[in-house]
């Protein structure tokens, strides 16, 4: 869940060469240090993120920044052995970690890891049903462009956009979350994983992330409808959703 420390990539957002070589070099612990940062409730915050994609029972399902693949093996357990669940992401170390936790755990059938970015989706217009991405949003060099991409590759009518990602928390826990998060996070995380510079950035990333309307007002800028937004533990984490719509654009949102 964690991001780098790289420089702007430009559209505002981290630089994507520096975003993925940060990843490979802590993939190997990348899981273990979420599990212990959080105590474990990130399993739970994707879980929630699973239950509302299975409420709209999807028949393809794609992963965007599945980095270790924890969303997608989520999807896996709570989905229909024949929906099929793709997992994207651009840093190879991460997707190895993928693969060696498919292979290890058995049981993957129609679910596959890709090497892809975010940013220009290798897969066609309106192919998909739901669309997920859980702390990935937050580390894509333009936001504006993946959601338009993400909207790009559902299908009209029944795609489902499904974002996890950390928030502005609540007031009353900020005094506590804040220190945590500037002091105690990254010389934890730095402990386990032996990289503490890269989990300064998480702190910095998501003090500096927009409001979580800010962001619904993102998702509708890229054409899609019935946006909701679901915050979790004192507003760590929202849960974002929304629809593609089944009318035919008047123009083609450009890429
Ligand atoms: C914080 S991790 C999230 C991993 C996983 N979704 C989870 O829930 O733990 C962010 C991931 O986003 C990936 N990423 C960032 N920008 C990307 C892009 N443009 N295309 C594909 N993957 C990207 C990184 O490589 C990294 O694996």
């Amino acid at each position: 869940m964690n991001g780098p420390s790289p420089q702007s990539g430009g559209a505002g957002g981290p630089d994507p060469a520096a975003v993925s070589n940060m990843f490979g070099r802590i993939a190997r612990r990348y899981d273990l240090v979420n599990h212990l940062l959080t105590a474990g409730i990130d399993v739970r915050w994707r879980n929630r993120l699973v239950r509302a994609v299975a409420a709209t029972s999807p028949d393809r399902v794609v992963d965007l920044a599945t980095g270790s693949g924890d969303v997608a093996f989520a999807l896996r357990r709570a989905l229909p052995a024949e929906v099929d669940i793709a997992g994207l992401d651009f840093c190879r170390p991460m997707l190895d970690e993928a693969e060696r936790k498919k292979n290890e755990r058995g049981g993957g059938a129609n679910l596959t890891f890709t090497f892809g970015d975010a940013l220009d989706l290798p897969l066609p217009d309106a192919g998909t049903d739901a669309v997920t991405i859980a702390f990935g949003l937050r580390n894509l060099a333009d936001r504006a462009r993946g959601l338009r991409e993400m909207h790009r590759v559902l299908r009209p009518g029944r795609g489902h956009l499904f974002i996890l990602e950390f928030t502005q928390p609540a007031r009353w826990i900020r005094p506590f979350y804040f220190p945590y998060l500037r002091h105690v996070l990254p010389r934890l995380a730095g402990c386990v994983s032996g990289d503490q510079a890269a989990y300064r950035y998480l702190n910095t990333s998501i003090e500096g992330f927009p409001s979580r309307e800010s962001i619904s007002r993102e998702i509708e800028a890229a054409g899609f409808e019935d946006v909701r937004c679901q915050p979790m533990t004192g507003s760590i984490v929202t849960l974002h959703q929304a629809r593609k719509s089944s009318a035919i654009p008047r123009h083609r949102p450009s890429r």
